[in-house]
């Protein structure tokens, strides 16, 4: 086999098809919503790479500070051949992981973001001879069909992504989680913590605007695929902290009252001034609840790792 391997799980028109029922339901529901998957095209996936250097963006150092402290201890806890990875984005932090684990002779990252996925498997396969990288172009809530690779397998969920989930969305993928994880096999996810509310939305609302600018990044998304008529400039980005969901809320904000058009669609949308579209929530957690929604789909939780300030937290769990 080829050292990259890219496979699309599914075809060019399903993605078309999910981007058209999302828009439709989304911006056709009240409060208007669209899911957060669709911030990531290539500008969009540019753009988030950016965020993580934004010195108000903490949770990407904070998880490399973790990973660089204990990517040992999980390779020892772990022995795995292959590292599954969901939402793996450029792949960064996982060379550290990927050096840890000796073991191992398959990299399966999966992400929507074609372009993503093979610029970080085609540096990977380049920097590590010997590593068989296989990328899965695929949403990762759907139903995951993994390729065949040797166990034990280490499935990893990295940067807080899982905190783009709703609740009960969180319920049904970690539900799936657990159905893909045999005997041996263990799950590495990573959650931001509940932490003072300025240093949250800073983290969301940049001095830059680098997060207003992927925030916007969405409608130039609907724009393109969907012949949308969105004038970004006509949103102003909102970040704002929800102390009893315990969540971040990224929205953009009509300046005025507008029509938007999707030809595509055939639909019309009316916003009024000031109305709002929420485009993600990102959910900030307690190792409690970690520890309870896990064991809720049948996974135990065995390692727990924070990092120096306590921003940041890794977990090891497996099949009970
Ligand atoms: N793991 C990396 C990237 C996080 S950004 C890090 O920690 O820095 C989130 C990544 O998840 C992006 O690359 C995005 O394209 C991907 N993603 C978001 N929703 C997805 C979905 N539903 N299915 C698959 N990938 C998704
Ligand atoms: C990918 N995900 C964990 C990021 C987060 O922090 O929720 C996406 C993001 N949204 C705004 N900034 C970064």
């Amino acid at each position: 086999m080829s050292p990259l391997r890219v496979t699309r799980t599914l075809p060019e028109d399903a993605t078309d098809a999910a981007l058209r029922a999302d828009v439709l339901n989304g911006l056709t529901a009240t409060p208007k919503t669209l899911p957060p998957k669709w911030f990531y095209d290539a500008r969009g996936s540019e753009l988030f790479e950016e965020i993580t250097e934004l010195p108000e963006y903490y949770p990407t150092r904070a998880e490399r500070e973790i990973l660089t402290a204990r990517s040992g201890e999980i390779a020892d806890a772990s022995g795995a051949r292959t590292l599954v990875e969901l939402g793996s984005g450029s792949s960064e932090k996982t060379r550290l992981l990927i050096d840890a684990l000796t073991a191992l002779e398959v990299y399966v990252p999966v992400d929507v973001s074609e372009s993503a996925l093979t610029q970080a498997g085609r540096a990977l396969v380049a920097e590590r001879p010997g590593l068989t990288v296989h990328a899965l172009i695929a949403d990762f809530t759907g139903q995951l069909a993994l390729p065949e690779t040797p166990g034990p397998r280490l499935l990893a969920f990295l940067g807080g992504t899982v905190g783009n989930l709703l609740p009960a969305e969180r319920a049904v993928f970690l539900a799936r989680i657990r159905r893909l994880l045999a005997p041996g096999d263990a799950l590495l996810l990573g959650t931001d913590l509940v932490k003072d509310e300025g240093v949250l939305v800073r983290a969301y609302d940049d001095a830059a605007g680098v997060t207003a600018e992927f925030n916007k990044n969405v409608l130039a998304v609907v724009d393109r695929e969907l012949d949308a008529d969105f004038d970004p400039d006509a949103f102003d980005h909102v970040a704002l902290w929800d102390p009893e969901q315990e969540w971040i809320e990224m929205r953009l904000r009509s300046r005025v009252a507008q029509t938007v058009k999707v030809p595509a669609l055939d639909l019309a949308v009316d916003f009024a001034a000031g109305e709002e579209l929420r485009t993600e929530v990102s959910a900030k957690f307690r190792r409690d609840g970690v520890s309870a929604e896990l064991a809720g789909a049948g996974l135990e939780l065995t390692h727990w790792w924070t990092d120096s300030e306590g921003r940041f937290a890794l977990s090891l769990s497996v099949a009970r």
